[in-house]
């Protein structure tokens, strides 16, 4: 039996959680600010700083270790999904929908991203594909599902593009990627990642298209930016060229790691502070 998140999600009736509407409404205006998040303390951490988290299908390769996006189910990512909603208060959350659950029909899509709004409490789904997938987009809009696009380079069609290589870096590949951004834009989705595109395409598609732009691997003219957090925190060992590092945290784990074997092989740890005493006796 499916659970709905009630119980879990309390938000205080004086912080209003961002909308997609919120979003949407920055077109032109400050870039937006996101990142990816798939756990609760995580999740707590960005919500004071992004406007929106992205629950992305980065999950399996980023927690679960696999080789691509392809193997993550609809129950990862209500279960991450559910997670993030217990951490972030104040920012939009959007969940992706995985590969295989919404690209069959449009009834399809709504069966699952309702299933997923319902039981996370989220309050957009995100789904790959340009012109193909503009009838499941305006679909869901029509019937009260918020959608963020994502067109450009799809994780979700690696083997289609045998790869994760830039698209746009000759002129003759600009027009499908602009046709893609726009029949996306004008189904009614709030905002579109663009990602994997050179930086004249990305610029050209935020001017014309009329959503906002989320840029990764894109341009800072974008109107705004997502990364993977574990990416930009260098907890990952992907290093695309669009990433930049905002911090180490995989060499401080190694260090805290060895500075803790060295004190258990030492008899350090656990100290007096780590350790109960007996009534009576000195702390
Ligand atoms: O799955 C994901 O994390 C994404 C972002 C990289 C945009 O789609």
């Amino acid at each position: 039996m499916s659970t709905t998140p009630k119980d879990d999600v309390k938000l205080s009736p004086m912080v209003r959680r961002r909308t997609a509407k919120d979003i949407s409404d920055r077109k032109g205006k400050m870039p937006v600010v996101s990142l990816t998040a798939y756990i609760t303390p995580m999740a707590a951490r960005l919500d004071e700083v992004c406007d929106f988290l992205l629950v992305g299908d980065s999950v399996g390769m980023v927690l679960y270790g696999m080789d691509n996006t392809l193997g993550v189910t609809l129950e990862m990512m209500i279960s991450h999904g559910r997670a993030v909603m217990r951490g972030a208060k104040k920012a939009l959350v959007v969940i992706d929908m995985p590969f295989g659950t919404y690209e069959e029909s449009k009834e399809q899509a709504f069966r699952n991203a309702a299933r997923v709004l319902r039981e996370t409490g989220a309050g957009a789904v995100k789904l790959e594909g340009g012109k193909e997938m503009a009838g499941t987009v305006k679909f869901l809009v029509d019937r009260g599902i918020p959608v963020l696009g994502h067109v450009g380079l799809m994780p979700q069609s690696v083997h289609k593009y045998g790869g994760y290589g830039a698209h746009g870096r000759t002129i003759d590949e600009w027009q499908p990627i602009i046709d893609d951004a726009a029949a996306i834009a004008n189904a009614g989705a709030f905002a579109t990642v663009l990602e994997g595109v050179t930086e004249p395409l990305a610029n050209k598609i935020t001017a014309e298209v009329s959503n906002v732009i989320i840029g990764i691997g894109a341009s800072n003219e974008c109107d705004g930016q997502i990364l993977v957090t574990e990416d930009m925190l260098g907890l990952f060992s992907f290093n695309p060229k669009f990433v930049k590092r905002y911090a180490e945290i995989g060499s401080d784990i190694a260090g805290a790691v060895e500075a803790y074997a060295e004190e258990v092989r030492d008899r350090k740890f656990p100290g007096d502070a780590q350790t109960y005493k007996m009534k009576g006796h000195n702390a």
